[in-house]
């Protein structure tokens, strides 16, 4: 990354900085409800090779692309940028330089800066390319600031405050209106650890987990069928949770335990609005469960069947999965995976897939198998594990 910043543009960075993408183990379409997830970050990242620049225009370049190589950089005014002002790929980056000049007011800070990034998370693959994107920049562009200012108040930010800023950003500046967990699992990611997380509360407990310990290992299948946030499903989801917390007078819909719930669903009035809240009261319940039996340190096999029924709420329940991913979902099963889930918000995206490591190969191949005889691409199937955080590289 240094080298290819000082080609570009003919000094070395101030530094490199890296955030991962996540997965979510369990707790879907529960984190804009108030709910309970556990996501994991991954091993595959985006990194950002970051300086002072010249002048007031800030620079921004990547080093990755699609079939037709990296998109032409794109500057923008770093002091002024707002939302509206730019879109794509480019609005991830100027969203949280404009969200961390709203949390930080008009402090000290370089005018303009040079950035260059690059990324293994692949895009649109339900892993989030795009929160690890927002995090990468905000922890890189914060150190300048910091660096010009040290004493100002860009000292005092957390690993949460930019995990705010990141996500503030993908709500307010590219119009997502995701919820809480893709920016905090990249930010607080742990080696070894699931970070299970409270969205009302915003507090988290980091646990262990070690599927490799007990003879296990986790798969992702990246379907490659396409999938947007930005396109309305997601957001008729969150409209729909929010109009029956509100018909049913609780403060969130994690307040309603499930031996409450047939009561509870008598007093909406529509079979789907029920069926959403369903998934979500469940699903919470599910995520209390998965943290019980990996405190108990018992057979992570036991985790297959909450995962299994994770992935049946959110294809009969929440109506978000989509044929590729019921498809990979049923194959892993089928070839004997202990559980298996889509993960992200659907409509396309991953699958996860608990399996037995031995079983690995076999279940990758099934996958592969019943996409050819579906006359679908080829799906990618390859192992995760936890990992760190974002933070500095170099
Ligand atoms: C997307 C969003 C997250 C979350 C998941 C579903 O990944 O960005 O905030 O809502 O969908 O669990």
């Amino acid at each position: 990354m240094a080298l290819a910043y000082r080609e570009r543009y003919g000094e070395d960075p101030a530094g490199c900085w890296r955030a991962p993408g996540r997965v979510n183990l369990i707790g879907e379409h529960t984190d804009y409800t108030g709910g309970l997830v556990l996501p994991l970050a991954i091993d595959h990242a985006c990194y950002v090779a970051a300086g002072p620049a010249p002048g007031t225009r800030t620079t921004v370049g990547t080093l990755w692309g699609g079939d037709d190589g990296p998109p032409p950089p794109v500057s923008f005014e770093a002091g002024h940028i707002v939302p509206g002002d730019l879109t794509g790929w480019a609005a991830y980056v100027a969203g949280v330089v404009w969200a961390l000049r709203e949390r930080l007011g008009d402090v000290p800070g370089p005018p303009a800066l040079n950035l260059l990034i690059d990324s293994e998370v692949p895009v649109g693959a339900g892993l989030s390319s795009s929160a690890a994107l927002e995090c990468a920049v905000a922890v890189a562009v914060t150190a300048l600031v910091r660096d010009v200012d040290p004493e100002g108040p860009a000292r005092d930010l957390t690993p949460l405050d930019l995990a705010l800023v990141a996500k503030r950003c993908e709500n307010d500046f590219v119009g997502a209106p995701t919820g809480y967990m893709d920016q905090l699992a990249s930010m607080l990611g742990r080696p070894g650890h699931l970070l299970y997380l409270d969205t009302r509360s915003l507090t988290w407990e980091h646990v262990p987990f070690d599927p490799a310990a007990g003879g296990l290992q986790l798969l992702v299948i990246d379907t490659r069928a396409p999938h947007a946030l930005v396109d309305g499903e997601y957001a008729v989801r969150r409209a729909t949770c929010e109009q029956a917390t509100r018909m049913l007078g609780v403060g969130a819909l994690r307040d309603i335990g499930v031996a409450d719930l047939v009561g509870v669903l008598a007093r909406l009035p529509q079979e789907m609005m029920r069926r959403r809240v369903r998934h979500v009261v469940t699903e919470n319940e599910r995520v209390r469960a998965v943290v019980a039996l990996l405190r108990a340190q018992g057979d992570l096999r036991a985790l297959g069947p909450l995962l299994n029924a994770s992935h049946d709420s959110l294809r009969d329940d929440f109506e978000v999965t989509v044929p590729h991913l019921d498809v990979a979902v049923d194959a892993a099963r089928s070839a004997g995976a202990v559980g298996a889930r889509m993960t992200g918000g659907g409509f396309g995206g991953s699958v996860i897939a608990l399996v037995d490591a031995d079983r690995s190969e076999a279940v990758a191949t099934a996958v592969r198998e019943a996409f050819a005889g579906r006359g679908f691409a080829p799906p990618a199937v390859f192992p995760v594990s936890p990992g760190a955080g974002a933070g500095r590289l170099s």
